[in-house]
């Protein structure tokens, strides 16, 4: 079938800054994890767009959000991904409170005294599901159980079965953060772009997405592992794993419309992926991957340790290989006045699309 989206769709300005208020402002967004707040004044910032807000431990009052602009002269706060210090700006030392309200005792000195509420940081609603941190950046009037569905247990048990993050990362992708999301809703590619990771090493890529579900432009689905020597061997060599809670005989991956893909290798190791557009041709893709729990995992650290970077390392690998195709798909893209075809095995793309017009509010192109 013809897909809705046209090469416009993915190469345009003008389109994407609609898509940014109808798509990523009319929905809670995926901001943070849990555990990467635990402190107080602990911050995450996120970035997309014109955009910049924080997430932030404020001890007593929980983690707040709040947009990362200064009230002064219009400063941005902080200026990492994420760290740990309170909320003040680095200009000229503006520091705020829980609410987000300035507390310096010389902003009595004005030349007309402005209003608090002129002064205080633009707040937004968060949510928390398990592990995962949500914002309503835009004005969303959905409950976050609604918009996520039945994939808010789903959230709920993954978030059981995260060990330790092993690392956090980002890396910029030139092209349209919506092929990011094509790209990991089918294994179509994986035989052609992935036959010497996925396919050979991990068994994938021989059967579509089988037990999928959807809801609301979400949607999920187990990728068979063909059985071969590698991964008896595998098996035996993590049989210290045995005990986690979340066992599946697969990869298992999940999209969070819009842009948060979870993926669980056998719930042995875990990716999580944010695509944070930039702009309509750059994507950012923040990267973070997890060990699974057990137990008694101390016991095993030094050879979990050593499991870890192959789970980096081999993470990445596919990443790049899927970050040449994309950037190389939007370069084809741009020069294209044809239609986009989707085959069968890539109906979560079809979902995603179709969710995803539901939201564009009127188009004409
Ligand atoms: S701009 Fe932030 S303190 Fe002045
Ligand atoms: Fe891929």
């Amino acid at each position: 079938m013809i897909q809705k989206l046209k090469p416009v769709h993915y190469t345009t300005r003008e389109y994407f800054d609609k898509e940014i208020l109808d798509v990523f402002e009319a929905n809670w967004q995926f901001a943070c994890m849990k555990s990467e707040l635990e402190e107080r004044f602990r911050y995450f910032v996120v970035e997309y767009s014109q955009n910049s807000y924080f997430v932030t431990n404020t001890g007593k009052d929980g983690i707040r959000a709040f947009k990362n602009v200064c009230s002064h002269r219009a400063n941005k706060i902080f200026l990492d991904d994420f760290g740990k210090r309170p909320v003040m700006c680095l200009y000229h030392n503006w520091t705020y409170n829980s609410e987000g309200k300035p507390i310096n005792a010389f902003l009595k000195e004005f030349f007309e005294t402005p209003k608090e509420s002129d002064l205080t940081l633009d707040q937004y609603e968060v949510q928390i599901v398990g592990e995962f941190v949500f914002v309503n950046v835009g004005n969303s009037k959905k409950r976050i159980e609604d918009q996520l569905g039945i994939f808010y247990d789903k959230l709920i048990e993954i978030s059981k079965a995260l060990g330790k993050k092993i690392t956090y990362d980002s890396n910029l992708h030139k092209a349209n953060w919506k092929l990011l999301v094509e790209d990991v809703l089918e294994c179509h590619h994986c035989l052609a772009v992935h036959k010497n990771s996925l396919v050979e090493r991990l068994g994938l890529g021989h059967r579509p997405f089988i037990n999928f579900e959807f809801f609301n432009g979400n949607s999920s689905g187990h990728l068979p592992i063909e059985k071969d020597r590698i991964s008896v061997k595998r098996k035996k060599l993590l049989m210290y794993l045995d005990n986690r809670e979340f066992k599946h005989d697969s990869y298992y991956h999940l999209f969070i419309f819009p842009n948060l893909f979870i993926s669980s290798t056998e719930g042995i190791s875990f990716y999580v992926g944010h695509a944070l557009p930039n702009d309509f041709l750059v994507t950012n893709l923040r990267i973070r991957y997890f060990e699974c729990k057990i137990k008694n995992m101390e016991e095993y650290r030094n050879y979990q340790d050593f499991v870890n970077t192959d789970i980096v390392n081999f993470g990445n690998e596919i990443l790049n290989e899927d970050k040449q195709i994309i950037q190389n798909v939007q370069k084809g893209l741009s020069i294209s006045n044809k239609g986009l075809y989707l085959n069968k095995e890539e109906f979560r793309i079809k979902e995603f699309q179709e969710h995803y017009f539901s939201q564009i509010k009127a188009y004409d192109v």
